[in-house]
């Protein structure tokens, strides 16, 4: 069976992780911001099979709060519990580093990762007007967190 192993992203992940966030998003990150964000002090993390990336989560940690900044799963390997395995080793390393809130913004029309945030406890607190680009204009990001014990 191939390895399933969490790794921080680097550079040579790069154009594996973009074919991820293409296949994600109408219109996502620029490597250029991707690039900046693996040479940063973020937590770039990526999820491989083998040799392969399949997934990869980007948080920033301030103090004691944690931001989820971006997180996918190749759109081929999705529904197999591997967001599910991302997101609880993105929260670990979120209390690793002391934090005591993880905060992030979600898609309105991504009923999915609204599903899977809410099973780990996650409640909306706020409400983002217009904060994402889609294909045909912008749309509106629920804002959500959790307490981390
Ligand atoms: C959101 C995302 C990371 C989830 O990853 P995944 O590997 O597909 O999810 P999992 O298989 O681990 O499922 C986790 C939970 O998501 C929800 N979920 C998964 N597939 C679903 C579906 N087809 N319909 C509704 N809910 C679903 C369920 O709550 C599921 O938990 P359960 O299996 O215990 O019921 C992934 O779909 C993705 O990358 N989407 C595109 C990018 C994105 O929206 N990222 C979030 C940015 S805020």
């Amino acid at each position: 069976m191939t390895k399933l192993y969490f790794a921080p992203m680097s550079l040579s992940d790069l154009d594996e992780v973009m074919v991820i966030e293409k296949k994600s998003y109408p219109i996502g990150w620029s490597k250029s911001v991707m690039r900046d964000c693996i040479k940063s002090d973020y937590h770039t993390i990526a999820l491989k099979k083998g040799d392969k990336v399949i997934g990869f989560g980007i948080v920033m940690t301030a103090l004691d709060e944690a931001h989820l900044l971006n997180m996918c799963i190749d759109a081929d390997y999705q529904g197999n519990g591997y967001g599910r395995k991302l997101l609880k080793y993105l929260e670990n390393l979120c209390i690793y580093n002391r934090c005591k809130v993880f905060l992030l913004e979600v898609r309105e029309s991504s009923p999915v990762a609204q599903s899977l945030y809410k099973s780990f406890g996650f409640k909306q607190i706020g409400f983002r007007k217009n904060y994402y680009k889609k294909s045909n204009g912008r749309e509106h990001a629920i804002v959500m967190n959790k307490t981390l014990k």
